[in-house]
């Protein structure tokens, strides 16, 4: 539990999350309605939204949830006419975090997998900013926060159309950032590495491929959904309240480790 009085708190603030019945949506929204938010999440998968609130609502956290596909206007619709129902027209904070990955090179793409990508993982954004811009600016001190990824930030062959989502995602969290501050609200994005997610822990499975993660990641594991949920925390409560635009790697420093010197120990005349 978070003091009354702590810049952390999130108490009385109304919350909408993407995805949050796995990984790290799930996580977010755990963090958020933990630190005293009231979270309304979605998926498209209507039995585990209904699942995961009711396992939410017995450990006495404010969570409800709604089937929807963010990657269809008419849904996206639906899910915000909910929120402003169930939050009186005010949102606090909106949390972008739907998004999915095809890799393969770059040649092998075809339009319908180009398509899908941009849809879910980047217009749905964008399209979710619009709608609920009005709910934002009546909270005063409402908060954006976006799901990139450090592909966003460097190539680590995830995929070229993951990789340009993400990096156009990082360019809206810094434009809308200067444009609406003026009505009250930030926008900043989360960029994490490999993260235990059900998503992520198919890729790990290989244990070649895990071990060339863990080589390039200077904090020598992966991460946890619940890091990823408290740096969204606290980017969305008052203790980040002079942080806007802002894209935080949650990586463990992999995007930081330049190259790295084929031998342990260098002479001191080549340091
Ligand atoms: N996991 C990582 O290591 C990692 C690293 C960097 C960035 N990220 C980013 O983090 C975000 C979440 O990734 P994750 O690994 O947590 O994913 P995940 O484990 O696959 O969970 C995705 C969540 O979103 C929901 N969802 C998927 N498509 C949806 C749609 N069209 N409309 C509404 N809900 C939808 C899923 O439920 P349904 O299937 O029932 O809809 C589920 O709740 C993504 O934006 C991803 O790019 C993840």
């Amino acid at each position: 539990m978070i003091g009354d009085n702590s810049p952390f708190n999130l108490d009385g603030k109304c919350a909408v999350v993407t995805g949050g019945t796995k990984g790290l949506g799930r996580a977010i929204v755990e963090a958020l309605a933990s630190h005293g938010a009231r979270v309304h999440t979605c998926a498209r998968t209507e039995a585990d939204v209904d699942a995961c609130v009711a396992e939410w609502r017995a450990r006495g956290l404010d969570v409800t949830g709604s089937a929807c596909d963010v990657s269809s206007r008419a849904s996206r619709a639906d899910l915000c006419a909910r929120a402003s129902d169930l939050f009186r027209g005010k949102v606090d904070i909106l949390v972008s975090n739907v998004g999915f990955n095809t890799r393969k090179p770059t040649v092998d793409f075809t339009p319908e997998e180009y398509r899908a990508l941009m849809d879910v993982n980047l217009e749905s954004s964008f399209a979710l900013c619009q709608l609920f811009h009005p709910l934002l600016v009546k909270s005063r001190d409402g908060c954006v926060l976006f799901n990139s990824s450090v592909a966003s930030l460097v190539s680590m062959q995830s995929g070229v159309v993951y990789a340009m989502t993400k990096a156009a995602m990082n360019m809206l969290t810094k434009y809308l950032a200067c444009e609406w501050a003026k009505d009250g609200i930030r926008v900043n994005a989360v960029a994490p590495w490999y993260i235990n997610t059900p998503l992520a822990k198919q890729v790990l499975a290989d244990p070649v491929y895990a071990k060339a993660v863990i080589d390039a990641t200077p904090a020598g594991r992966v991460g946890e959904p619940e890091e990823v949920g408290a740096a969204s925390a606290f980017l969305c409560s008052r203790a980040a309240s002079y942080v806007t635009g802002q894209v935080l790697a949650i990586d463990g420093g992999f995007s930081v480790n330049g190259w790295k010197p084929p031998t342990k120990k260098l002479p001191a005349s080549k340091l």
